[in-house]
């Protein structure tokens, strides 16, 4: 009998489950028989993602000469002592999930047009000093995490300004401290139907195309040490959205280089899907090789593995989570000009898509490389395991 269909006893009892829970439709249709066609394929019961635990994410990084690091907001850094340690023991490299963008509620960087405020953003800064991490800036333009004076402030008159002025100033404010910066953020979105993949945010109405090149001279007159990123996502599947996003990023891509434009990298957001199964090795190791060639670096940026689709036993989720990891890592890690894997969050306690991509059940999301009581996951091993069976760099 074939073994897609074999019913086990944890695949009879789940189904029960959710026909308690869901109704009959529900569990019998989507999610039992989505489950069993297309992820139990992917679920491999014996696979034990083996590794030892000596050495951290960050230490067999650097063995390869690649950077481990992950996004944390500054209240958490503050307040979870345990999360701190974990990032000291953990990380090489810190970006902060908030307060480096424009607005992102009370004590933002730009609370009003003619103010920054760096303080939290300077605590992290001086965090990340003290404790020998890396510090990268995210995000110095984007369309999102703008402030609510921005709407009836900024215009096609003034908005050149209000760029170069933000980049300058917080770009100089962090001078030599900084690893690189994200400095144009998900500039790219082919659904909004433009030839040249741009999506319409406030930036393209008030300065047209050329704003992407504007931002990175900006950043470059006042930071010329500084690694400058543009990052996106969308770039990790084969799907006709994520193949058209990929040519649209690398078109580009080869625009800025062919203006001589001051960008040095590509960062690739990595947000992935467990339940996902277009994954395509040869397609995206295509694209990075492509990327490469325009002589430009690539980072791993906001890297989790969203489990809200995965069956409810953590278990599976763990197995196929971990999976994902390994399979998505061992191809881009295969490409030299990667540089740098950044999780977007470190443990299960503080991740964005608790809020952003919750599970139905209600059930705690176990996107990262640590649970929610810090202890190592399944995905912790596969990190380990891509770094430690990636070439050196
Ligand atoms: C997210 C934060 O994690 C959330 O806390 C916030 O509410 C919204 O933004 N891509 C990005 C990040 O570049 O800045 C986003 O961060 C996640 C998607």
């Amino acid at each position: 009998m074939n073994n897609r269909f074999l019913l086990t006893r944890r695949h009879i009892i789940q189904l029960v489950f959710e026909m308690l829970v869901g109704g009959i439709g529900t569990a019998v249709t989507s999610r039992f028989i989505n489950f069993n066609n297309q992820l139990q394929a992917r679920d491999n019961p014996n696979k034990k993602f083996a590794t030892d635990g000596k050495f951290s994410l960050k230490e067999r990084a650097a063995i390869k000469d690649l950077i481990y690091g992950a996004a944390i907001q500054y209240s958490q850094l503050l307040s979870d002592r345990e999360l701190a340690n974990q990032v000291k023991c953990e990380c090489k490299m810190l970006v902060p999930e908030w307060e480096l963008k424009w607005f992102t509620g009370k004590q933002s960087l730009r609370p009003s047009p003619g103010r920054f405020d760096f303080g939290r953003a300077d605590w992290m800064a001086n965090f990340a000093k003290a404790h020998g991490l890396l510090f990268r800036g995210h995000t110095l333009v984007w369309h999102e995490a703008l402030p609510p004076w921005f709407q009836n402030t900024v215009n096609s008159q003034n908005a050149e300004q209000f760029l170069e002025e933000h980049i300058k100033t917080v770009v100089r404010h962090y001078a030599g401290k900084i690893h690189s910066w994200d400095v144009v953020n998900e500039a790219i979105n082919p659904s909004d139907g433009r030839s040249d993949g741009l999506r319409k945010t406030p930036w393209l109405k008030f300065l047209g195309s050329d704003y992407v090149e504007l931002a990175f001279r900006f950043a470059a007159e006042a930071d010329p040490q500084a690694l400058l990123v543009y990052n996106d996502f969308g770039l990790d599947y084969d799907t006709p959205e994520n193949e058209a996003k990929r040519n649209a990023v690398l078109k580009l891509l080869e625009r800025l280089k062919s203006k001589s434009t001051p960008i040095h990298a590509l960062g690739m957001q990595a947000h992935l899907q467990g339940d996902k199964t277009q994954f395509n090795s040869k397609k995206l190791k295509n694209f990075l090789r492509n990327v490469a060639a325009l002589d430009l670096k690539i980072l791993i940026t906001e890297m989790d593995v969203a489990d809200k689709n995965l069956p409810v036993d953590i278990k599976v989720r763990d197995r196929i989570v971990a999976a994902t990891y390994e399979d998505y890592l061992s191809v881009v890690l295969d490409e030299p000009a990667v540089i740098a894997v950044l999780t977007w969050g470190l443990s299960d306690r503080y991740t964005w898509l608790s809020e952003f991509q919750p599970r139905r059940d209600g059930a705690r999301v176990r996107p990262l490389p640590l649970d929610a009581n810090f202890k190592r996951k399944l995905a912790w091993n596969a990190i380990a395991r891509a770094f430690d069976n990636a070439p050196h760099r």
